[in-house]
C-alpha cells in the first residue's frame, strides 16, 4: 500500500522555530528537552511542511500504541524524507502498517529464536574475553572503536547475519558508509551515486544468495529469511532492505549502547564495584544508560485522522516526530531525569526500544549482549576510569535520527 504526501493546512496552528533534524539540537539535545516536554505537542515546519513534535512520555506512549491513528507508512514525496531514506524507498517493516508489517516481521522471526540468541551470547563472550585481553596490555584504549564496535560488527554481521567473507562484508560496510551522505540532500535532490552503487551491489549479492538458498547452499540469514517467506521468494531489493534493516538496526545501536554502558561505569567507580559484587546489576545499569543516551533519537508516524494529543489536535495527514530520547527525560516518569540511577523502580520503562507493535525486534539480543559487556569489563578492570584527555568522550550525531558515542577513551 502506498500513500502520497499532501501538506495539511497550517492556518490556526502556532508554528514554532525548532528543527528536530537540526545540528544544534542533535549536538546538544539536553538544552532543548525540558521545554519540549513542557510544551508538547508543538508544531514546526520541516522543509516547509507543517509537522508535530511529540515529546512528553505519556504522549509518546499514546502515539506509538495507537498504530491505527498514527501510521508508520511513509507517504511518497514527503520533503525531508530523502535524508533518512536508508532503504532506497522500499517499504521495510519499520515503515509499514498491519497486515504488511505483520508479514514482514513474521518472515524475520526465525532469525530471533532462543537457540540463535544463545549462540550469539556464547560467541560474544569469547570475543569480549579475547578483546579485553588485548586491550589490557594497552592500558588506555578507545572503548567504542577498539571494543564495542568490533564486537557489535562481529555479533551482528558475522554471527547474526552470517556474512563472514570479507568481500561480502565490504558490500554492507560500503552501503552503511554512504548513509551520512543522505543528510546533505535537499528536497528533489537525486540520491548520491555512492549510495545507489552500494545499494545495487547489495541487491546483486542478495540475488546470488537467494539463488544459492534455492539449492540449499546459502549459509547466511538470507537463506533463513528466504525459507520462511510464504511463497518461497522475496524480491532481491526487498531482501537487501531487510538485511540493511537488521544490520543498521543493530550494529551502531548495540555498539553505542555498550559504549554508553561503559561510560557510566567508568565515571562511577562505586557503581562499578556494586556490579562487580553483584553482576546481575549490569542489566539495570544498561537500561539506565539506554534511558540517558538512547541510540535512536526519534521515530516517525503520520496522523491518519484528526487526533487529540495532549491539548492539541494533530490534523489528519500530518507527519509526527515522536521524540523517544526526549521522553526518556520526562521528570513526570523519571524524577531527577539527568541523574544516573540504576535503582529506579521503573528503570526498564525507557522508550529507547520504542513501544507498541514496532517495538525493537532486537531488544532481547541487546539486553543479553550489552550487560555481558559491562559485567565482563568491570570484572576484568577494577581500576576502570575515563582516560585523562580532552577527547575522552565524543558523540556521533551524523544522521538525524541517531546519537551515540563515537569515541570513549578508557584507562584500565
Ligand atoms: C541498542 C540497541 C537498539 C536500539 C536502541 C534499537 C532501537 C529501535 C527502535 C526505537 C525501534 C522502533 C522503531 C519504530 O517504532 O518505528 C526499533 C525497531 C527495530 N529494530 Fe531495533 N534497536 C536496537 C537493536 C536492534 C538490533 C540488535 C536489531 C536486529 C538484530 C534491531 C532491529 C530492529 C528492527 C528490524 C526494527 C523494526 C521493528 C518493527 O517495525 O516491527 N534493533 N529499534
Amino acid at each position: 500500500m502506498e500513500t502520497t504526501f499532501a501538506p495539511v493546512d497550517d492556518a490556526g496552528l502556532e508554528i514554532r522555530d525548532f528543527d528536530p533534524f537540526g545540528l544544534e539540537f542533535r549536538n546538544n539535545p539536553v538544552a532543548y528537552q525540558q521545554e519540549l516536554i513542557k510544551d508538547s505537542p508543538i508544531f514546526v515546519k520541516m522543509e516547509g511542511v507543517p509537522s508535530a513534535i511529540i515529546s512528553s512520555y505519556t504522549q509518546n506512549i499514546a502515539v506509538l500504541r495507537n498504530f491505527k491513528g498514527f501510521s508508520s507508512l511513509k507517504p511518497k514525496g514527503l520533503p525531508g524524507m530523502e535524508r533518512i531514506d536508508f532503504f532506497n524507498g522500499l517499504p521495510v517493516m519499520n515503515y509499514s502498517d498491519a497486515p504488511d508489517h505483520t508479514r514482514r516481521r513474521k518472515v524475520v522471526n526465525p532469525a530471533f529464536t532462543p537457540k540463535r540468541t544463545e549462540m550469539l551470547n556464547e560467541n560474544a563472550q569469547i570475543l569480549v574475553d579475547r578483546l579485553l585481553e588485548l586491550l589490557a596490555r594497552k592500558g588506555e584504549f578507545d572503548a567504542f572503536e577498539e571494543f564495542s564496535k568490533p564486537l557489535s560488527i562481529d555479533t551482528l554481521m558475522c554471527r547474526f547475519l552470517g556474512i563472514t567473507a570479507p568481500e561480502h562484508q565490504q558490500i554492507f560496510f560500503d552501503f552503511v558508509k554512504s548513509l551520512p551522505l543522505l543528510d546533505k540532500l535537499r528536497p528533489g535532490d537525486p540520491k548520491p551515486p555512492e549510495y545507489l552503487d552500494a545499494w545495487a551491489r547489495g541487491v546483486v549479492f542478495c540475488k546470488e544468495q537467494q539463488a544459492l538458498a534455492k539449492e540449499g547452499k546459502c549459509s547466511n540469514l538470507i537463506g533463513v529469511i528466504a525459507e520462511s517467506a510464504e511463497d518461497g521468494a522475496i524480491d532481491d531489493n526487498e531482501m537487501m532492505a531487510m538485511m540493511i534493516v537488521l544490520l543498521i538496526g543493530g550494529v551502531s545501536t548495540v555498539a553505542g549502547a555498550a559504549a554508553a554502558g561503559l561510560l557510566y561505569v567508568a565515571k562511577n567507580p562505586e557503581m562499578a564495584e556494586r556490579i562487580r559484587q553483584d553482576p546481575s546489576l549490569a542489566a539495570a545499569e544498561v537500561e539506565e544508560a539506554m534511558r540517558m543516551d538512547p541510540p535512536v533519537s526519534l521515530v516517525m508516524r503520520f496522523a491518519t485522522d484528526d487526533i487529540q494529543v495532549g491539548e492539541k489536535i494533530i490534523p489528519k495527514g500530518m507527519p509526527v516526530y515522536v521524540m523517544i530520547s526526549v521522553a526518556c527525560k520526562d521528570p513526570a516518569v523519571f524524577p531527577d531525569p539527568y541523574r544516573f540511577d540504576i535503582d529506579r523502580p521503573n528503570v526498564k520503562d525507557h522508550l529507547a526500544f520504542g513501544q507498541g507493535m514496532h517495538t525493537c525486534i532486537g531488544n532481547a539480543i541487546t539486553r543479553n549482549i550489552v550487560p555481558l559487556v559491562v559485567r565482563s569489563v568491570v570484572k576484568r578492570f577494577p581500576n576502570l576510569r575515563l582516560a585523562d584527555r580532552p577527547d575522552a568522550v565524543e558523540w556521533d550525531a551524523s544522521t538525524p535520527r541517531a546519537r551515540h558515542l563515537k569515541h570513549l577513551w578508557l584507562r584500565v
